[in-house]
């Protein structure tokens, strides 16, 4: 990527505060305005009197009341933001509201946070919501941060109370990878070391609140990375289309070219003109844009202008961590509205990989997520999308399932192990003509006394593949079958010689042995394919490419089942126990994923099965729908 011309210095810095109901953070928020002088003239000393008149100490949450805008500039937000200076710069405060509020404000300003600022109540101590906080901001990414442990006048500016806090809380974060810049006893009411040491912690050594602040580094800046500008709205003006969205990484000039994914289609930029009046020639993170196109399109809203040499991945699976906050399970087959940057589609979940309690932070399998819990999990769509993994885009790389119009629960994407299907589903060449088979299907079945199909194998590796294929390949040939194998290893050494194990390389690998072998079935033979084939996408576009050229029943797809376990003891090429060591990467069942079928045509489980048990089963299947009774 080119690096950007914006060399601006950052305004100010984006900082969350988040905490348990009552642990202060209105009255955080209003005495740091104060205390800062960040308030417009007089409205603090309205609210003394105002205090003063009724008998009550000063409510400076009333401050935070008043003083509060919305910036987020998205119509789901109600983040409140207040800015406030120190000596060294300023500071965006972003006062994110209720817990479950938070989920669904990771689709807004929360996720895009510098940093955090985390309050405990020191007579409450750690509770579980305050852990659940802490985890939220680890899925974040936010993990500069600084605790607070508020309220240190209620238990009377008790050293080893604040200290028993602070270990349990430490403890907490460590295990999640995180350490705090500093962990501050503080009173938002009383002002204890917020912008002067109190005097009644005397123990306590570390950094006040706004120098501490002032440690934050600002995170990344979202203009140095890839181009992303998800399509808000598209509108037609004097047979001009007007494209509008808000950019939200990366820069835009005039006359780039960009694609939209996930149509894939091409264009140069032909006028820009930005939110901030001195943008027109360059508009970047932030900048919400109005844009013409050199030639008409047809672009629709939810898809993702990006450059071309560094779009968005394309893909059907989504793989994510979810954040679950509705009050009924996720399970299995559930199906949910995904709402990713503006565009919607509509998902089923495909298999729950893991479940964390963000309390305890143990891990295990399981067939349910409850509220509060988090889980990794492989979603399907219906139709393509496009997709940053959250670790490279903050700004695309979140999402919100919804179930009936409410936010079910939030997510981060984490693509790795998937494959990017954009190269498989276009086609490149232009000015091409099909031209028919004079023989034609119906003479080739009549001399073979068959009709030609597929035979898909798909399993893990070790699973008993190859030997059931060599075993099927001998019994229909000797039946008088036209029958050939085409087996990974073998295949991989020719044809797919220049690929090897990656997400992309094995999809591409599957893509042309699923061509080669629809070629083969049109031809009139039986083909058995015996390829790990780990990805459900992967052979469903097998499927396709065989009965496009054979007809429908033509692809058979064999599920060569043996567990994991049942694999790896068998280990017959010794690959498993060297993926164990670590000495092979991207190893299927140990470190790549396995989509198991859905739906496949014939399972045979090698673990309980004989190999003949396991042939014969195949075999019957292909007389009774292969051959032509004489
Ligand atoms: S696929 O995933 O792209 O379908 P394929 O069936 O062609 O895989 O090749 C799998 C064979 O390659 C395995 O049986 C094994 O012998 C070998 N192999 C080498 N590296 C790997 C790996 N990282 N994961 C799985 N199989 C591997």
């Amino acid at each position: 990527m080119k690096a950007p011309m914006i060399t601006e210095a950052r305004e100010s810095l984006s900082i969350v505060i988040v905490g348990h109901d009552d642990s202060g953070k209105s009255t955080m928020v209003g005495r740091l305005l104060h205390e800062t002088g960040s308030l417009p003239d007089g409205r603090y000393e309205s609210i003394r009197d105002t205090c003063a008149q009724r008998g009550v100490p000063i409510e400076w949450a009333l401050l935070t009341d008043e003083c509060g805008r919305d910036r987020d500039q998205d119509t789901t937000s109600d983040n409140a933001h207040f800015g406030i200076h120190s000596q060294k710069r300023g500071y965006d405060l972003i006062d994110a509201p209720g817990e479950h509020e938070v989920v669904s404000k990771m689709m807004t300003g929360v996720a895009n946070a510098d940093a955090a600022l985390l309050l405990i109540d020191a007579a409450d101590g750690v509770g579980e919501e305050t852990r659940r906080y802490g985890y939220l901001l680890h899925m974040l990414g936010i993990d500069q941060v600084i605790v607070l442990i508020n309220k240190i006048d209620q238990i009377g500016h008790d050293r080893a109370r604040n200290a028993a806090i602070e270990t349990e809380y430490r403890a907490y974060l460590t295990d999640l990878g995180m350490v705090p810049l500093c962990v501050i006893p503080v009173s938002a009411q009383e002002g204890d070391n917020l912008v002067a040491q109190s005097a009644l912690t005397p123990w306590y050594d570390g950094p006040i609140l706004v120098d501490a602040l002032d440690q934050f580094e600002p995170a990344t800046l979202a203009t140095e990375l890839p181009l992303r500008l998800p399509v808000h709205d598209v509108r037609k003006h004097d047979d001009r289309e007007i494209i509008a969205g808000r950019i939200e990484a990366g820069f835009l000039r005039p006359d780039d070219k960009v694609l939209f994914s996930p149509s894939n289609k091409t264009a140069h930029i032909a006028t820009l003109e930005a939110s901030r009046s001195d943008a027109s020639l360059e508009a970047q993170a932030g900048d919400w844009v109005d844009l013409t196109l050199d030639v008409p399109l047809s672009v629709e809203r939810g898809e993702i202008i990006s450059r071309l040499d560094d779009p968005p991945i394309e893909s059907d699976v989504v793989r994510a961590k979810v954040f679950w906050v509705a009050a009924a399970d996720l399970r299995v087959g559930d199906r949910f509205g995904f709402a990713l940057n503006t565009s919607e589609a509509t998902v089923t979940v495909q298999s729950i990989e893991s479940v964390i309690d963000p309390i305890s932070l143990n891990t295990g399998a399981g067939e349910r997520v409850s509220q509060n819990d988090v889980a990794e999990v492989v979603l399907r769509a219906d139709r393509m999308l496009a997709l940053d993994s959250y670790v490279d885009c903050r700004g695309t790389g979140r999402f919100a399932l919804m179930r009936d119009d409410q936010i079910a629960g939030g997510g981060t994407l984490s693509m790795e192990g998937y494959p990017d299907q954009r190269a498989l589903v276009s086609v490149k060449a232009t000015n091409i003509t099909a031209v028919g088979d004079a023989v034609g299907a119906e003479e080739r079945t009549r001399r073979n006394r068959h009709r030609g199909g597929v035979l898909w194998f798909t399993g893990l590796s070790g699973a008993g593949k190859s030997t059931i294929a060599q075993a099927v390949d001998k019994a229909l040939f000797a039946r008088g079958y036209q029958v050939y194998v085409l087996d990974g290893d073998n295949v991989r050494g020719g044809l797919n010689a220049n690929l090897g194990f990656s997400p992309e390389d094995r999809a591409e690998n599957i893509r042309r042995v699923g061509e080669a072998a629809a070629l083969f079935a049109d031809a009139g033979m039986l083909v058995v394919t015996a390829f790990i084939s780990p990805y459900r996408a992967d052979r469903d576009r097998a499927r396709a490419a065989a009965e496009r050229l054979t007809g429908a029943h033509s692809f058979v797809e064999v599920f060569i089942d043996a567990d994991l376990a049942t694999c790896e003891s068998r280990d017959p090429k010794g690959l498993y126990r060297r993926a164990r060591a670590g000495e092979i990467s991207d190893f299927t069942g140990i470190s790549a994923p396995y989509e198991p079928p859905d739906a496949p045509d014939l399972v045979v489980d090698t673990a309980d099965q004989s190999i003949d048990a396991c042939v014969e089963t195949i075999v019957g299947h292909v007389d009774r729908h292969f051959a032509i009774q004489p």
